[in-house]
């Protein structure tokens, strides 16, 4: 486990003391308040949940947690911590995967999660307006009556925030269909560093009244304010879904595969994801869905999930079923077999294989994450090349790394290569960095497709960003906040 009291962070920031806690006690709810400090008292594994990451790999020390019910509340105790220079943590359902959403050191945690209401929702226009801490699935859910969806969906939808989705530009598995947050998000309520409400909450489409000031808050990752409002454009529920899952004999066939499903599919095509036969044994092995049988899935070396989500249920069978016949024509030697879902407990299973490798990932070890952009082409070879870099090292072995797996969102080209090892060691994180990011900048790639920069990549920032981009980032982050309260150490490099 790494621990922050060996990292080298400087700071003038301050800690919160019993007097910051005596202010926040006049008006916050007791109820809201979760600290080890007197007279709360509260007891020190109570916040372990906080300052914990998923991933059990980055663990701060905060002493308090505030869970504010009202955006004035937000306003207030950010106004408290920048004038005493007490560093913030905005936390929503802490599912992110760099590290950013748990202190570095003892940053005051600022929890999202009471501030969780649906505030409007016009079902002529599609517009939702919500707090920022409802979670992703209650809004899925608020949302089905009135036939319509949420237009970002992910694996950690029963945890994760709408804020916190929004504050990371999370992408997911709609994106493909749907396109990304800085598209559907139409406005952003905002407490800035110093405490002023910026109300940006705009139930318009179109609006070009000079800079799109909102955009700057979709993944700035909390370092430049807390986002306590989203207004956002939820599509209308297709009448008729379907997923199919494919076997293929090798990743060569998945772009010629790829091609064919999206001409022949057009605009129902809704999700085309990838699994290397090493994440696909993995999810099923931990349970986590149930796809073909051992014999179907013999000599396949890869796996795509394809979702359709159309308008016109026979219509979309039709196209769906011709495209199959097509595809799985031995002739066509694109697949070896396939199961398309019967129902809808097998749809959610089938996409329960695909969901579900991050947490079988996590049963199996500890993960080193690289989620990243490159031509999809280059998804094996990517893999491959980190797996023979590691044989290398002598490191591919039950005591070091169990295992080295790709999968991810092949319609957008983002993979992630996730390292599966018996435990967080100096010695396999200097075997992987620079090593992966090197070759994510030899193909002009992103080292962070979705999950963001957080703790855990700012200094791999520059591969992918020039030092002019990154010296306009750092004055935009003094501008809005010049005391660098907002979730410090993290996004920029230091
Ligand atoms: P947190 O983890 O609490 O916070 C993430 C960051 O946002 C932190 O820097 C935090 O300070 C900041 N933040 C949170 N809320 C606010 C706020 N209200 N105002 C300002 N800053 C805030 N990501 C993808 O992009 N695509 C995926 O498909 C995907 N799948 C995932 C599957 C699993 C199983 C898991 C565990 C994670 C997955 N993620 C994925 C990672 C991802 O970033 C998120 O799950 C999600 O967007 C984070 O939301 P959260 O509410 O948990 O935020
Ligand atoms: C996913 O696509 O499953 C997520 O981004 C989470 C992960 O990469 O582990
Ligand atoms: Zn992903």
């Amino acid at each position: 486990h790494q621990r922050w009291a060996s990292t080298t962070v400087s700071s003038n920031l301050n800690s919160v003391t019993e007097e910051d806690l005596a202010h926040f006690s006049s008006f916050l709810a007791p109820s809201s308040i979760l600290s080890t400090l007197s007279p709360s008292n509260t007891p020190a594994d109570e916040l372990t949940p906080f300052n914990d990451d998923w991933m059990g790999k980055y663990k701060g020390r905060s002493t308090t947690v505030l869970k504010p019910r009202t955006t004035e509340e937000v306003s207030k105790i950010v106004k408290h911590c920048n004038e005493k220079r007490i560093g913030i943590v905005p936390q929503g359902g802490n599912t992110g995967l760099v590290g950013g959403s748990v202190p570095v050191r003892d940053e005051l945690i600022l929890s999202l999660s009471n501030l969780n209401k649906v505030r409007s929702f016009d079902s002529v226009s599609g517009i939702l307006v919500a707090d920022a801490g409802c979670i992703l699935q209650s809004l899925t859910d608020y949302l089905a009556p009135h036939s319509h969806i949420m237009p970002i969906d992910l694996g950690a939808k029963g945890s994760c925030h709408i804020g916190g989705n929004v504050s990371t530009n999370a992408g997911g598995l709609r994106l493909m269909r749907y396109g990304s947050l800085h598209g559907a998000v139409l406005g952003l309520e905002v407490v800035m560093p110093d405490g002023t409400i910026l109300n940006q909450l705009s139930g318009l489409r179109k609006d070009n009244t000079g800079y799109d000031l909102k955009q700057l808050f979709i993944g700035a990752e909390g370092t430049l304010g807390v986002v306590t409002g989203i207004s956002i454009l939820a599509p209308v529920m297709p009448a008729a879904t379907n997923a199919v899952v494919l076997a293929l004999p090798s990743f060569d066939q998945v772009i010629p595969l790829f091609k064919i499903v999206k001409r022949d599919m057009g605009e129902i095509l809704s999700a085309f994801e990838y699994m290397d036969r090493e994440s696909y044994t993995l999810s099923v092995k931990h349970g986590q869905g149930k796809g073909l049988s051992e014999e179907e899935i013999e000599g396949a070396q890869c796996f795509v999930l394809i979702e359709t989500s159309g308008g016109n249920k026979e219509h979309d069978e039709e196209k769906l079923s011709n495209l199959l016949e097509k595809v799985m024509d031995p002739d066509a030697g694109l697949v070896t077999s396939g199961v398309l879902a019967q129902s809808p407990a097998q749809f959610e299973s089938l996409w329960a294989i695909r969901e579900g490798i991050p947490e079988a990932i996590g049963k199996s070890g500890k993960a080193y994450k690289y989620d990243v952009s490159i031509p999809a082409s280059k998804f094996k070879e990517f893999v491959d090349k980190t797996k023979d870099h590691l044989l290398s090292k002598g490191l591919l072995h039950e005591n070091a790394i169990k295992g080295v797996v790709g999968y991810g969102h092949f319609g957008d080209g983002n993979i992630h290569l996730n390292i599966v090892a018996a435990a967080y060691t100096p010695e396999i994180a200097a075997a992987l960095e620079p090593f992966v990011f090197e070759l994510v900048a030899s193909y002009n790639g992103s080292v962070s497709a979705e999950h963001g920069i957080g703790y855990a990549k700012t200094s791999a920032m520059r591969y992918s960003k020039d030092q002019t981009s990154i010296e306009l980032m750092k004055k935009i982050k003094k501008l809005f906040d010049p005391n660098g309260i907002m979730n410090p150490w993290k996004v920029l490099p230091q």
